[in-house]
């Protein structure tokens, strides 16, 4: 939702708050580009919210910034009630790994290591016990049906496998804050409801979601709180 008139809105508890959000690639060149304007937007905890817009409306410039992989030009980012624009990196890393999961459009898996081994990658900096570690990653692995690919390496795995693979290591930290970019893309009916599904069990247990779609089997889902829509970098209800 946009920011309401409302003031009582203000005491409400928001997962992701950003206010006048700006970034600007090649700025001060003269190829300068302004992918995201002045962007407005509050996410309750615990809410889904999806965001549609064409190719090149900022949607995964969003992400990056509201998963604190980048940081915005201008503008200020508040996430689970702390002040990202104030922290050092080194406090971004933990908090990053400890709270938010990322599914990336373009799933960004290692290459050469398995499925198995890039699911546990979010959890080698908890230095869990081997077993405890194994556990987590399975369950996660159950949880996006890829349990008989784990000893697989990821880049012979198909598309829809690696999007799950992916998908598994944004969950398997238990994250706070879970950000999807184009989740479903690559996955046919069944796969795609089975991972709505997982997405509404997780919304069930406090996890807030925000996804960016193209796909009409995510937007009209359930578990779907609000739409927002992106163009030209800009946000609408
Ligand atoms: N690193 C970058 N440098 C310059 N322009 C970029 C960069 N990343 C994205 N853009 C541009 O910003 C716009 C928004 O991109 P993006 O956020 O990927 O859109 P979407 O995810 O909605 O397709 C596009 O025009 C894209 O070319
Ligand atoms: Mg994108």
């Amino acid at each position: 939702m946009k920011i309401p008139n409302n003031p009582y809105f203000c005491a409400m508890n928001y997962a992701i708050e950003a206010r006048q959000l700006t970034k600007t690639f090649q700025q001060g060149k003269q190829n300068a580009y302004t992918a995201l304007s002045a962007v407005d937007l509050r996410v309750g905890a615990g809410k889904a919210v999806v965001i549609q817009g064409a190719s090149g409306s900022g949607k995964s410039t969003l992400l990056t910034i509201l998963g604190c992989l980048a940081k915005p030009t201008s503008g200020e980012y508040t996430c689970l009630g702390e002040r990202v624009s104030k922290w050092s990196e080194k406090f971004l890393t933990t908090f990053r790994r400890e709270k938010i999961g990322i599914i990336f459009q373009q799933f960004q898996l290692i290459q050469g290591f398995t499925a198995f081994e890039n699911i546990a990658l979010p959890l080698i900096p908890l230095k869990l016990a081997y077993p405890t570690l194994e556990k987590r990653v399975h369950e996660a692995a159950e949880l996006t049906n890829i349990s008989t690919k784990l000893t697989q390496k990821v880049e012979l795995l198909s598309g829809g496998e690696q999007q799950r693979v992916a998908i598994a290591r944004a969950i398997v930290n238990k994250p706070a804050i879970l950000l999807a970019d184009e989740p479903t893309a690559s996955l046919d009916s069944e796969n795609a409801s089975q991972i709505l599904a997982l997405f509404e069990n997780l919304k069930n247990t406090g996890t807030t979601l925000l996804l960016t779609t193209h796909d009409v089997r995510v937007a009209t889902h359930a578990l779907v709180d609000d739409i927002w829509r992106m163009q030209d970098g800009l946000i609408s209800s």
